[in-house]
């Protein structure tokens, strides 16, 4: 019978690697948290309608890279519905802030989610079908400061601090105005106008997005593209004089807090929603292990999403961090610095932060204090109890099996944990244990009264 397999684009994600997720994690948590952010948790599927109006009928994502099905009518009370996986999570922080009418009291709304996201995209390393977001939105009446450019400078100072909190090097912030609701129709008015006598030399994407969403003209990655995109009129010209001075004041506050960025002016970014300020953080190439997929963040702002999807006026900003991609770039970085503090170890066990970056699947991420080596089965209950005591003090005990021989025990231990505490008829009797420390090699009888600080140490 042929196995199955997990589903192309999607994988599993294994010990020892999940404990880097789970430290990134509680590191954005912990950041976002000095922010005064709060976690929102959305459903992963929602009405495809929430999508083809907040992220844009003509964008990729909505035009062929949701996955979609209708769901049938399971009672007469019910009504056959299109439903999506979300293939991103700020039309869902969105929704929910007007279903709840979370702008009525009057204060900015600061969210963060963690979660999987689902696009149909061609898998390839740092790109998945079912990948996972760290994101977070500011959104509020414009009475609570949400227009505010601060706001965008405070969330892409909080994005820095949170990177550098990791230990990510080489990150760029890349940012562009991409002007209001009033800017963007005259900016791409001008862009179909100097597209309409040059697309025909333009790659297959770029000659229907010409007509279909001329802003995405400008995502073209086509070598052969890039003289007839350089030409292109640039929407910094097109700003009208508010937009302009927002996008000003987030650049000197960005100067202010010390966040080094780069204008880039045609940073457009592929969902539809985004108004005034737009980023992505990109690593250098030298630093990812990511290849082309080097955008490990996005985001904007999106003044006008809450009215797109009939709610009150609540302009925002948020971002999305590709959790994914986060974890590839540590990976290739640790092991990058444990290479380069010893070229000779090839088990840095010692050193938590190769340790974290360890990912052959089956090992500990850490090593255990101790593996507790029953000696015959008649100790296990023994064994358990002592493991029991351990572990409610604070330690992390492995319990072997007293059908082990004593070799298979200390082969287990090795891999497994700092020390083996070794535990036959004698030491039940005595409440004296032969504890080995594998880091010196030294071998001990050790009472119960001295075992925790001794497997501590
Ligand atoms: P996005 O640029 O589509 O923005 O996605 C944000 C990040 O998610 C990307 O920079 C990338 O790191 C990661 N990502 C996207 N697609 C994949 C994939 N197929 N596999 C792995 N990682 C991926 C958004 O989703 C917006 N909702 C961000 C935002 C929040 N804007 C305002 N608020």
């Amino acid at each position: 019978m042929s196995t199955l397999k997990a589903v192309r684009g999607t994988r599993d994600l294994l010990p020892p690697e999940t404990k880097l997720w789970q430290h990134i994690e509680a590191t954005a948590r912990e950041v976002f948290a000095r922010y005064s952010f709060g976690e929102i948790r959305t459903p992963i599927f929602e009405d495809t309608q929430l999508f083809a109006r907040g992220v844009g009928e003509e964008t990729d994502i909505v035009s062929k890279e949701m996955f979609t099905w209708e769901d049938r009518a399971r009672a007469q009370s019910e009504k056959a519905q299109s439903l999506t996986l979300r293939p991103e999570n700020t039309a869902g922080v969105v929704r929910a802030y007007i279903e709840h009418s979370l702008g009525e009291s009057g204060h900015l709304q600061k969210l963060y989610y963690i979660g999987p996201q689902f696009r149909r995209e061609r898998p390839q390393r740092g790109r998945y079908r079912q990948f996972w977001q760290i994101g977070a939105e500011v959104l509020g009446p414009p009475s609570s400061g949400s227009e505010s450019p601060l706001r965008d400078a405070e969330i892409l100072e909080m994005l820095a601090a949170f990177l550098d909190q990791l230990g990510i090097r080489g990150r760029k912030l890349i940012l562009n105005s991409v002007g209001s609701s009033s800017d963007r129709p005259r900016y791409i008015a001008a862009l179909r106008e100097a597209l309409a006598p040059v697309k025909s030399q333009m790659c297959a994407d770029c000659q229907r997005r010409a007509d279909t969403n001329p802003l995405r003209v400008l995502d073209c990655k086509h070598p052969e593209d890039q003289a007839i995109l350089a030409s292109l009129p640039k929407i910094a010209d097109f700003l009208d004089d508010a937009s302009r001075a927002h996008f000003a004041s987030v650049l000197a506050a960005l100067d202010a807090c010390g966040v080094p960025y780069q204008v880039n002016p045609r940073l457009v970014r592929g969902l539809d929603y985004y108004t005034r300020t737009t980023f992505e953080f990109v690593l250098e190439s030298t630093e990812g292990g990511l290849g082309s997929q080097n955008a490990i963040l996005g985001g904007g702002r999106y003044d006008g999403l809450s009215e797109m999807l009939g709610g009150p006026r609540a302009p925002g900003i948020g971002f999305a961090i590709g959790e994914d991609r986060l974890v590839l770039t540590l990976q290739s970085q640790r092991e990058k610095a444990a290479a380069e503090v010893n070229p000779a170890a090839n088990n840095p066990a010692d050193n938590n932060a190769a340790d974290m970056s360890r990912v052959t699947a089956g090992t500990p991420a850490l090593l255990a204090d101790a593996y507790i080596a029953p000696l015959g089965e008649a100790q296990n209950i023994a064994a358990l109890a002592l493991a029991r005591d351990l572990r409610r003090a604070g330690l992390t005990i492995e319990v072997g099996d007293g059908s082990f021989r004593l070799k298979k025990s200390f082969e287990f231990a090795n891999a497994l944990a700092r020390h083996i505490v070794i535990l036959g008829e004698d030491e039940a009797a005595t409440s004296i244990y032969t504890v080995k420390t594998f880091s010196n090699g030294e071998q001990q009888k050790i009472p119960r009264n001295e075992l925790l600080s001794l497997l501590q140490s």
